[in-house]
């Protein structure tokens, strides 16, 4: 009979990234090449959930995971995770031998996303915080916070974002060791209730260049990357910040869509070129553009909505809670194939909750 020792179940929610990580300066550390900016949505509304088992009788150091049911081939970065971590509790166990013996045994993991995977809705980043989580505990590690928001990083590096709610920074820090490459909470998801994220689904099928591919290939190739990196982020951190701790929602929204704009011009000179917008991606920047200025009209405020693109055709639209019922009803209007193809239109409200 197996006898299972230690077993966890822990869950995460996805971020999205407003000011982009795009470019990494250690493979191995996963260490960005410039500072990284997310909202965490709503807990309820996309998350990824991941149980981990330590099979206590089993003879090999086996480590197999399963994705939405399905067994998954484990990548190096996933080893890479959970070696150290089974390093690091191995190092408790050299230390103190009456603890249970969990570090060379096998690792079952299991996750699952409540959202449709498919759809490239940054499922990578609550799928890793969530295991890195789940590793922690079932191997009863108990590391703190700021440390598994770490280990989350080398699984994918978006990832160390989802450990904290709310706005979330993640220095790119400058130390070679990579100890002050850390996601920070910049606001708790108490402190502007009234802001709200709506996925839109472009296109319901896979990235056709995986984020680390892609961005490999631009940190090699793209003079653009250079610029962004060196004279575009810093300022650009320092003013979300501001406009975050301000609730000033126009800076916000400019600035958001404006770093949108520049990743998919990044990827665009990159050698040869990235494209992960598609041509319903151009029609929702368009529809939002004039949307704004309309309103600005209306209300007297610069822009009403700010969209943002990651590494997929999918936009997701950061605004204020009282111009959500208008904004659906415009994008019903105007996608009414996407919403039939994607979603029901109750579920795309059923997004659109404050976080
Ligand atoms: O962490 P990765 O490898 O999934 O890369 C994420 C990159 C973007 O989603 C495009 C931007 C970001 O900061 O989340």
């Amino acid at each position: 009979a197996r006898t299972d020792t230690a077993e966890a179940t822990a869950s995460a929610p996805v971020n999205i990234a407003v000011i982009k990580y795009w470019g990494k300066r250690s493979e191995a550390l996963m260490l960005p090449t410039n500072s990284s900016l997310s909202l965490t949505l709503d807990q309820d509304q996309l998350q990824s959930k991941t149980s981990v088992r330590v099979i206590a009788d089993s003879e090999s150091e086996d480590a197999r995971l399963w994705l939405n049911g399905k067994e998954e081939k484990i990548t190096g970065r996933v080893r890479n995770l959970v070696a150290t971590m089974r390093k690091l509790r191995a190092d408790l166990e050299a230390k103190d031998s009456s603890l249970p013996s969990l570090a060379n045994k096998a690792l079952h993991m299991a996750s699952i996303n409540n959202f449709p995977t498919a759809a490239g809705l940054a499922s990578s980043a609550s799928g890793l915080a969530c295991l890195a989580v789940a590793i922690d505990a079932a191997l009863q590690l108990n590391l703190p916070r700021p440390q598994v928001s770490a280990l989350a990083r080398l699984g994918s590096g978006s990832a160390c974002r989802s450990l904290f709610g709310g706005f979330v920074a993640w220095d790119m820090g400058s130390k070679p060791d990579g100890s002050d490459s850390v996601a920070r909470q910049v606001a708790s998801e108490t402190h502007w209730p009234e802001m709200c994220a709506l996925i839109l689904v472009a296109s319901a099928t896979q990235k056709e260049m995986p984020s680390t591919a892609g961005m490999q290939t631009t940190v090699e190739t793209s003079p653009l990357l250079q610029h962004r990196i060196s004279a575009v982020v810093p300022e650009r951190m320092q003013s979300i910040e501001k406009a975050i701790q301000a609730r000033d929602f126009d800076s916000f929204a400019e600035i958001t869509m404006r770093d949108s704009n520049q990743f998919h011009a990044v990827c665009l000179d990159t050698f040869p070129p990235i494209f992960y917008l598609n041509h319903v991606s151009h029609r929702v920047i368009s529809l939002i553009t004039k949307y704004n200025e309309v309103k600005s009209k209306e209300n007297g405020r610069k822009y009403t909505v700010a969209y943002t693109f990651d590494a997929g055709p999918n936009a997701v639209l950061y605004l204020l809670k009282d111009d959500v019922a208008e904004v659906l009803r415009l994008v019903n209007a105007f996608f009414p194939h996407n919403v039939a193809a994607g979603a029901a239109s109750d579920e795309y409200y059923g997004m659109a909750k404050q976080f």
